[in-house]
């Protein structure tokens, strides 16, 4: 997959899996993974799906309804690759925690629900359930915060409250952030995900 690779200056910290919104790329959300920890090892990957000429981690068939074949395709074509990415980069395959926006917090909430040892936790800004019909690995203590606006068009309130209820019914220990924003990514929420962070 197309990425960037930094090495983090502390190998004991994590490594930032970061993965951009619809129409963005693998340089979007470098200043966010250097503000949460600067000393964080970062992979950024841009996903494979071109909608129009917009990169997209999986395919879509309408607004908010994702084609299901495509998600399973690409979130297995994910996961393998961060395994490859921690061999060939030598970063700890089991200390990676994404930080996703919209279609790219999309993507790691199904990775999550996909796989039990996929992330070693996730920031997910404006993520919705990615799939309705499926029953979660074990998730226990995995830490996970969702941040979501009370005007998102795109995320109803309820995409982010049950995605809270169906992880925690699957263990992970989850956060969900309010601000009173639409779907854009804001300061104050990446503000609270780096509080959130800094007490893991
Ligand atoms: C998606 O398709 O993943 C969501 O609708 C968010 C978006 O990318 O607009």
């Amino acid at each position: 997959m197309k990425h960037l690779f930094q090495k983090g200056t502390n190998s004991a910290k994590p490594t930032f899996l970061m993965l951009h919104g619809t129409g963005g790329n693998e340089t979007d959300l470098l200043a966010i993974a250097a503000h949460i920890d600067p000393e964080a090892s970062v992979l950024s990957v841009r996903g494979n799906v071109s909608e129009n000429g917009m990169s997209r981690f999986f395919k879509r068939l309408s607004e908010g309804v994702f084609d299901m074949e495509d998600l399973k395709m690409r979130t297995g074509e994910l996961y393998e690759y961060i395994g490859q990415a921690a061999k060939e980069y030598d970063f700890d395959r089991n200390n990676v925690i994404a930080i996703g926006y919209s279609n790219g917090a999309n993507i790691a909430a199904n990775l999550l629900f996909t796989y039990s040892d996929s992330l070693k936790g996730a920031i997910l800004h404006h993520p919705m359930v990615p799939n309705r019909d499926t029953d979660l690995p074990d998730l226990t203590n995995i830490p996970v915060f969702i941040t979501a606006g009370t005007n998102d068009p795109i995320c109803p309130a309820e995409e982010s409250t049950d995605l809270e209820k169906l992880l925690a019914g699957a263990g992970a220990k989850v956060q969900l952030h309010w601000e009173d924003f639409g779907h854009q990514l804001t300061m104050p929420e990446v503000e609270a995900a780096k509080e959130w962070y800094d007490k893991l």
